[in-house]
């Protein structure tokens, strides 16, 4: 026997319990403490691995196969509230007994924080899947909506009452509001309205102590903090109120791909110059995948550039002929349709597909993911794009999405709300690897492979700090510690001041006021500060 095993048997013969024992006291205390505080059979919404759909719920909304593979860390407990009671009882129960909450919506979070935890566990998931509210007042030009619904839901609801209004939020339509809208939120209306933090007027949050707070009973620093700053740090999210913005009944949007051999690097160039200054109506999104040269059997990379225009056809020609000609939009590449369905287009669904669609409130398709994010403030040349191309097809399941900036997003100051990526960024980009099979052999070759990738990008990104997009959570970045707040401090600069740059100082700071015992955490929750100074309001 080596030093190693007979260590693992001594440390195992010292245990006082096996772990299990003591999860099911843990499992036990919470749930006494649940059914004391709360009327509802607990049954139907307190689940431990013994009840049959535990495994079945925990699957449902997770949306990286990679964070739910059978190593990875499991919940004692999922608890999904039918109100907010409940969550408040949730809060109150773990706080006494001393166990962690995750905090999951639509669970989309890039490294399954929602779900799964590579810190000490013992935890459990609030899921807040069965509160999906959408409440919309066109008079009032605003609509509240609950944690678990999806923006697919919530776009569904507002087009429902209103052809000429939308939401500013994301893309993907199963994202969850809950973590979503913390984190900031962009999507193909930014260029004109910003955020979905940009305009969010309201909130309703569950703190610490178990309190429900609204805006003005939080405050103003605090709803600073949650517009942006990322989920699972500050409270539980029950609802958000969002501003409606106006959207003409008819949009157009179009898909047109070129491959390399068509001249992509070149059109990719110019695009680089042109995304940021487009009329702010226009939003122009790259996505880049690879494909087979047709009769041969080699590989290329089509770019396709994946558009919405908040405006007619017609006028969307001109400003493509003004503005990005190389492009060689046609007419018959436009379609004009409502809102809506330019949310279901964007999203790629076929065109068959009704907008009824949107109510699922689920992701459609899963598979194991990982990925990364930077910022882009000056053009990279064409050899750089290259060298790109090269890198990028040595993987077998690699995707790239440039996302424009400008317009509005540089006219939002940088402290306005914690997101920093404001003027100056002309893009960002979002690299993805995802792959089906399970081995860890697959998995370490394909995250291998994007930190190379990320690697070599350096030359051509932002630097001092380099920046991420919180809501791309990526932990290659860094992590709080698993031992201590202390240190953790020092650990989070690195991550922080990427996703947040000076303002995570001050999210630092409000952290430290709000909930000083760091009852919320994860592994890139924002930490409390060692000594738990007192900041005066001013200060903030
Ligand atoms: C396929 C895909 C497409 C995406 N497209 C876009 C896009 O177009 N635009 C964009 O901006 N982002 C996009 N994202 C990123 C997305 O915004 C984030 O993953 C976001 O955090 C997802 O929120 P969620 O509620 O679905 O996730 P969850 O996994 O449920 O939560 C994410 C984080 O928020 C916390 N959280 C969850 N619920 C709450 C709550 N009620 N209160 C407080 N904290 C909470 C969790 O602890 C976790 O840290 C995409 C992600 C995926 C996987
Ligand atoms: C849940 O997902 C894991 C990982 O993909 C899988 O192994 C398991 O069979 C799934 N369980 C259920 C009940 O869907
Ligand atoms: C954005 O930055 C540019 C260059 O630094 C500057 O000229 C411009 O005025 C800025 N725009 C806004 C809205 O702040």
């Amino acid at each position: 026997m080596n030093y190693f095993s007979r260590l693992i048997v001594l440390l195992v013969l010292l245990a006082p319990l096996p772990p299990f024992c003591f999860s099911n006291q843990l499992q036990d205390s919470f749930r006494q403490c649940l059914t004391t505080h709360s009327t509802t059979q607990l049954p139907n919404i307190f689940y431990t691995p013994n009840n049959p759909s535990f495994t079945l719920l925990l699957n449902s909304t997770a949306l990286n196969l990679r964070c739910i593979a059978p190593d990875a860390a499991k919940p004692e407990a999922i608890f999904t509230p039918l109100n907010e009671a409940h969550i408040q009882n949730a809060v109150i129960c773990a706080k006494n007994i001393g166990i962690q909450l995750r905090l999951r919506s639509g669970g989309h979070d890039y490294e399954g924080i929602s779900y799964t935890s590579v810190m000490d566990p013992p935890y459990v998931v609030i899921d807040l899947s069965k509160l999906r509210g959408v409440d919309v007042d066109v008079e009032d030009g605003s609509v509240w909506v609950q944690a678990g619904a999806t923006i697919g839901e919530l776009y569904y609801r507002v087009a429902e009452k209103s052809k000429t209004h939308g939401v500013p939020a994301g893309l993907c339509t199963s994202l969850g509001v809950g973590g979503h809208i913390t984190g900031g939120a962009y999507g193909p209306m930014m260029r004109k309205y910003g955020l979905g933090a940009d305009n969010a007027l309201d909130v309703k949050m569950i703190d610490a102590n178990g309190q429900i707070l609204d805006r003005a009973a939080m405050g103003e620093d605090v709803f600073w903090a949650i517009r942006g700053g990322g989920g699972g740090s500050f409270g539980v999210i029950v609802s958000w109120k969002l501003n409606l913005v106006q959207v003409p009944e008819t949009v157009t949007v179009f898909n047109v791909g070129r491959t390399l051999e068509q001249g992509a690097t070149k059109i990719l160039y110019k695009w680089q110059q042109v995304a940021d200054k487009l009329d702010e109506d226009l939003f122009i999104r790259v996505v880049m995948q690879p494909s087979k040269i047709p009769k041969t059997n080699r590989k290329t990379v089509t770019t396709t550039y994946n558009a919405l225009f908040l405006g007619k056809q017609a006028r969307l020609q001109e400003i493509m002929k003004q503005s990005f000609p190389e492009l060689g939009l046609k007419k018959e590449d436009c379609i004009e349709m409502s809102w809506l369905e330019s949310v279901l287009f964007i999203a790629g669904y076929p065109r068959t597909v009704p907008t009824t669609i949107l109510l699922a409130g689920k992701p459609t398709f899963l598979n194991s993911f990982k990925a990364k994010s930077d910022f882009v403030k000056t053009p990279i040349p064409e050899k750089g794009l290259e060298e790109i191309w090269e890198r990028f097809l040595e993987d077998d399941g690699p995707l790239m999405i440039w996302n424009p900036y400008g317009g509005m997003m540089s006219r939002i100051p940088e402290s306005s709300v914690p997101f920093p990526h404001r003027n100056g960024t002309l893009f960002m980009i979002q690299y993805l690897t995802s792959w089906m099979n399970p081995d860890k052999d697959v998995m370490n070759k394909h995250v291998d492979w994007i930190r190379k990738l990320y690697n070599y990008m350096a030359q051509h990104v932002s630097i001092f700090p380099r920046q991420a997009y919180v809501n791309y959570r990526d932990l290659d970045l860094g992590m709080n510690d698993k031992s201590g707040d202390d240190t953790s401090f020092i650990a989070a600069s690195s991550w922080g001041t990427k996703y947040f740059k000076d303002n995570f100082n001050r999210l630092v700071k409000i952290k430290t006021q709000f909930d000083p015992d760091n009852f919320f955490k994860h592994e890139q929750s924002i930490p409390v500060l060692p000594l738990k100074t007192k900041f005066t309001h001013s200060e903030l």
